[in-house]
């Protein structure tokens, strides 16, 4: 199984049976994207929230591979009014997909339509697929119930924003590390944008002198997972 770090919050999973799951696939206005949205496939697209950073290119791919996008039920809503296969789901909610198991978690943000429409609740999201599980945070704040999150499930793979401003950044992204025990965290949502400058290194020996993994992925790096 692969795990490929496009920039920003936007990851692909490719299974060993070669099914690619998109996770916020904001790629065309993306300034530190290696790739475009033309240049990747998607059997599913999961979606975090509505905001144009993370909804991103799902339409344009949708078109191209007809993908089940999989969302909060508001989101959901939104993507099938613009006539897009979706899978409607809510917070503290999972279900079997036939490559794996999503749940969604809470998350601390907003979640408006690029048409100014309520995107329901933003979330996180939890991937269970290939016997790993793959906490990706969305956009969100600190919060403690990250704790239970990780007592609940034994987290792989967490995938966290460090760029403050409109998430965490370092400090606060560093607590939720250690609250959710990972065995591995990956920083996102960083350097996209100036507002959002931080240096993922200092996410990461902060993390090892509490010895917590981190890996500072590139972007378009693809690692095996
Ligand atoms: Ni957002
Ligand atoms: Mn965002």
């Amino acid at each position: 199984m692969k795990l490929k770090y496009f920039s920003h919050s936007a990851f692909q999973i490719t299974t060993d049976n070669g099914k690619i799951i998109l996770i916020d696939p904001f790629l065309d206005g993306n300034p530190t994207s290696p790739v475009k949205s033309e240049d990747v496939n998607a059997d599913f697209i999961i979606l975090t929230h509505a905001h144009g950073d993370h909804l991103g290119d799902a339409f344009k791919i949708a078109k191209r591979c007809d993908p089940l996008l999989i969302c909060v039920n508001e989101l959901a809503n939104y993507c099938s009014a613009k006539g897009f296969k979706v899978h409607n789901m809510h917070i503290g909610g999972s279900y079997n997909f036939d490559f794996g198991r999503v749940k969604f978690t809470i998350a601390h943000h907003g979640s408006k339509t690029p048409d100014g429409e309520y995107g329901g609740e933003p979330a996180g999201v939890i991937i269970s697929v290939g016997g790993k599980n793959i906490y990706h945070t969305g956009d969100t704040g600190l919060f403690y119930d990250m704790k239970l999150i990780g007592e609940m499930t034994s987290i792989d793979y967490m995938l966290l924003p460090i760029g403050d401003n409109f998430t965490m950044g370092i400090t606060d992204a560093v607590k939720a590390v250690e609250l959710a025990n990972p065995k591995l965290a990956i920083p996102m949502h960083y350097n996209t944008f100036p507002v959002i400058l931080a240096d993922p290194n200092e996410f990461k020996n902060k993390l090892e002198s509490k010895d917590k993994k981190c890996r500072v992925l590139n972007f378009g790096e693809e690692i095996e997972i």
